[in-house]
Order: structure tokens, then sequence, then C-alpha cells
């Protein structure tokens, strides 16, 4: 009993050391500027000397750095103190001292951040929220889609499409319904009257633009995914930003209005159709990114 007792007390004691010595070092930054930077070898060294002023023991100065910023500009970071970071700022050859900040990840985690969590704790969930936007149909106002993206696969345990929609995927250029379109893309249609009243007759010649729903831009299907992309897993640009891409009701339903063409260009007369017929159509919600060159119109 004593001896557990004993080493007990050993143990709080080692802990509440622990818990002092992290709660009071920080790693902090020390920036001296873009001078100075000739010689890596010297200016590492003059960022040790700095260091070990505010340190009794070289030793602990050495532990302490963690890096030797000396190529393209002049600072080292260290685990230090606050009083030791105040000595360090009050320093004439040093320009700040900040803490050095963890920072997350963005872009493949944007929703997570406006609280639209995939798998939300019980005190984040609201009903909207864990449908993930089930059976919400969204048009998409774009330069229409790419259907084999994984973003517009079903999600799992898609329900039939709602009776109320009275959209269609129409068939097109490279663009067959049939392949197409799912329980999650469920319309796909566009509109180029307009556009080839200002522009001429579409050039399709090349594959760089299709007579169809078919995105030859790029623009609608990287909204389309912002909007209702289902999830996909270890996702990444090149290997950077790692994570699930899914838009922020990955479980919605896409109909697709190509009212914008491959170079960038949208006729009004276009989106105007298509506002007729996706109203008539039934979607719930319109998504439309295209507008004016500033100052912008009222949209009415
Ligand atoms: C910071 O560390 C120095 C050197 O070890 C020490 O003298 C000083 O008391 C410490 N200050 C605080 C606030 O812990
Ligand atoms: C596309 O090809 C056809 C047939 O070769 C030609 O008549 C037409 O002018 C071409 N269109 C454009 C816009 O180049």
């Amino acid at each position: 009993m004593t001896t557990g007792y004993r080493s007990f007390l050993g143990l709080a004691f080692i802990s509440l050391c622990f818990i002092q010595s992290i709660s009071t070092t920080d790693v902090y930054i020390v920036y001296l500027g873009l001078k100075d930077v000739q010689d890596p070898i010297l200016t590492s060294n003059y960022h040790f000397h700095l260091l070990s002023s505010v340190f009794q023991r070289k030793e602990d100065a050495k532990q302490s750095m963690v890096y030797s910023y000396k190529h393209s500009f002049s600072g080292f970071s260290a685990k230090i103190n606050s009083t030791q970071a105040a000595t360090l700022a009050g320093m004439e050859q040093v320009i700040s001292v900040f803490k050095s900040r963890i920072l997350a990840l963005h872009t493949t985690r944007s929703w997570d951040f406006m609280g639209l969590n995939l798998n939300p704790t019980a005190d984040q969930s609201s009903p909207l929220q864990l449908t993930h936007g089930d059976n919400t149909i969204v048009g998409l106002f774009d330069t229409g889609i790419w259907p084999e993206s994984k973003s517009f696969h079903e999600e799992p345990n898609m329900h039939p499409i709602p009776r109320t929609w009275k959209g269609k995927c129409v068939s097109g250029e490279n663009f067959n319904p049939k392949t197409a379109c799912n329980l999650k893309l469920i319309g796909g249609r566009y509109y180029l009257k307009g556009y080839e009243q200002e522009h001429g007759e579409l050039n399709t010649n090349d594959t760089s633009e299709y007579r169809s729903p078919r995105d030859a831009n790029g623009h609608g299907t990287h909204t389309a995914s912002i909007a209702v992309g289902s999830t996909v897993k270890t996702a990444s640009f090149f290997g950077f930003g790692q994570g699930t891409a899914r838009g922020g009701a990955p479980r919605a339903r896409l109909a697709v209005y190509k009212v914008c063409w491959e170079d960038g260009k949208c006729s009004e007369a276009d989106i105007l159709a298509a506002f007729d017929e996706a109203i008539n159509d039934g979607v719930n919600v319109i998504s439309a990114s295209f507008g004016s060159t500033p100052p912008q119109l009222p949209f009415y």
C-alpha cells in the first residue's frame, strides 16, 4: 500500500512538472529581417548567439532552437517562455517576435468550417444537416457538367427520383443520358440560341465545346461539386490538401442547365430560358454564378 502511494505521488510530481513545462514555453518565431543572409552558417551562428543570451546554459539554448531561417530571410523559431520572448523582442536587431500558430488545411474542409459536418455531433445536428440535402433538387446554371466525375456518382441508398420532378436529361454531343444521368444527376439541358445570335455558330469541330450539357470549360463542374458534390474520399490537388471532397449538400440531386459556354460567356436570353424551364421542372434551389462586369446591375 505504502509503495503504491509513494509511486502515485512520484507520478503526480512528474506530471505536474510536465504540465508546467508545456504550459510555459511555446514555439515563437523571431524575425530579424531580409538582410544579412549572405552566409547561412554565420547567420545561423548569430541566431544561436541571440537565443543563448536568454538562457543561462548554451545547451538549453541548443535544445530550444527549432529552426534557423537563413536563406531567404533571417530569423529563427525556438521553444521559449514569455519572458524570453519579451527580452528578444526588446533587442535592437529583432524586428518582431510572435507565437507560431497551428493552422489547418483549407479547401477540402470548407463545409466543416461552416459547421455543415458530415458526421455532426449531437449538439450540432439539425434535421436539415442530418439529411445532407436528401431529396433537394439544385438547378445549376453554369457551363454544364462532366458527368463522369466522382462528385456526381450516386450517394449510397438514394431514393427514387421524386414524382414531382418534371425535368429531363436531354441527349446531345458526347452526352448520353443513359450513362450520364443517374439518381444524383437527374437533369441536363442546354441553351445556346441567345449565345449563337451574338457569337455565331458554336464551333464544335475540335472537342473544345459540346452541343450538349457536357462541360468543356470546367467552371460548371466545379461549382456543382461545391454545391452538391457527393462525398469523394482521399481527394487531393496533386497531393495537396488531401481530404474528403464534398459539396455542402452531398445528398442533394443535381439538375444542370448549361447557359454558359467554353469562352465563359453566357447570354441573358439563354439564362432566362433556363429560369423559365427550371422552375417548371421543379428545382428547389437555383445556383448561378455569373454576372456582368462591375458595376453590377440588379438581377431582375
Ligand atoms: C523563462 O525562462 C528563463 C530561463 O530559463 C527563466 O529565468 C524565467 O524565469 C522563465 N520565465 C517564466 C515566466 O517562466
Ligand atoms: C467545322 O467543320 C465544317 C466541315 O468541315 C466546316 O464547314 C465548318 O466551317 C467548321 N466550323 C468552324 C466554326 O470552323
